[in-house]
């Protein structure tokens, strides 16, 4: 991240929903009535013009081709992450589900899935993007909820676990985290604490995260449309880090003591949400999904990883 400004591709990311949103009633994926109010002008501008008649769909054309397949595969991940909630949620616990955004960005799902309405809510984020955030929504009246509780800290300095900043947040009940779009912008180092704090949560907890394959870093001219994106990310002081070899995910979360449930890549979860048109989609098939439950806490699970079989939750 560039140092005084909140980050570029959360702003993206606020783009691509407030688009989405947009659509036609019976073709949108989901709407999210925040997402533009963090939008600086030419964003907001881009916004405008997808309002006018033929807008939407050169709008579209217009980011699918300068960076392939990022749009449509930030949306179909919202529905993923999104409908993962959901259903951890169908279970009843004896205590209230807390929610936790890591690098929340402009994400809104507190504000609007409804299944997250009875969820005590925390946002752990850089403090440059936090503040932009809180400043954008501090006049979003009824719409925005105001019990988010908010914790800045820098995943690549400060590698302690945030949430005991925070004396609401409960070590013994079930939390659920969702830790979209940061991994592949930190180093090896800040992923593998912030993992090791994130198993320390109550068992029966779900991380939902998203990572990339690091083949996209060893050798990124072997996917379609790096070159542009690279340019885009290194402008906006976030270049690509950090990346997992899929085959590698279950151990390196059994390592860090975490069970493996699911694991989507970009191609898969675009066909579920947009069906075959998903087909025709090229572009950031090396961003992947994954949840997996926290298995004991803190606590090396490697021996007992083959005993369980790989779920997918959607
Ligand atoms: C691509 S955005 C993702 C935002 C949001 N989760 C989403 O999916 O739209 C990356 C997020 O990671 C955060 N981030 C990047 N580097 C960070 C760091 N070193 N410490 C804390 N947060 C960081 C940024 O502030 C930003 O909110």
């Amino acid at each position: 991240m560039q140092p005084g400004r909140s980050s570029r591709t959360a702003m993206y990311n606020a783009l691509f929903r407030a688009l989405e949103g947009q659509r036609g009633s019976h073709t949108r994926l989901f709407v999210d009535p925040l997402a533009a109010r963090f939008l600086t002008a030419p964003l907001a501008a881009v916004v405008g013009l997808a309002k006018v008649p033929g807008g939407a769909a050169l709008v579209h054309r217009y980011i699918d081709h300068r960076w392939p397949g990022v749009r449509t595969s930030v949306v179909a991940r919202t529905c993923l992450i999104d409908d993962t909630i959901n259903n951890t949620l169908d279970r009843r616990t004896a205590k209230r589900w807390q929610f936790v955004a890591l690098g929340a960005g402009f994400d809104t799902r507190p504000h609007r899935l409804t299944s997250l309405r009875q969820a005590l809510p925390f946002e752990v984020d850089h403090p440059d993007t936090q503040t932009a955030k809180r400043a954008r929504l501090a006049g979003a009246g009824a719409v925005a909820r105001t019990d988010i509780r908010y914790i800045a800290t820098d995943f690549n300095v400060d590698q302690r676990c945030p949430l005991l900043e925070d004396h609401e947040y409960d070590a013994t009940a079930p939390t659920i985290i969702v830790w979209e779009g940061v991994t592949n912008y930190l180093n090896a180092d800040a992923v593998d604490a912030t993992l090791r704090w994130c198993s320390t949560v109550a068992r029966g907890s779900i991380l939902i995260f998203t990572y990339i394959d690091r083949n996209v870093i060893d050798d990124p001219s072997s996917y379609v449309g790096t070159h542009n994106l690279a340019k885009s990310l290194a402008r906006s002081g976030e270049p690509l880090t950090f990346g997992i070899d899929p085959q590698q995910l279950p151990g390196f979360l059994a390592d860090r003591g975490f069970r493996l449930l699911s694991d989507r890549g970009a191609s898969d979860y675009r066909l579920l949400y947009y069906g075959d048109c998903a087909r025709n989609m090229r572009g950031h098939e090396f961003y992947r999904v994954a949840v997996a439950g926290v298995e004991r806490s803190g606590q090396s699970s490697r021996s007992t990883e083959a005993a369980h079989s790989i779920t997918t939750l959607s």
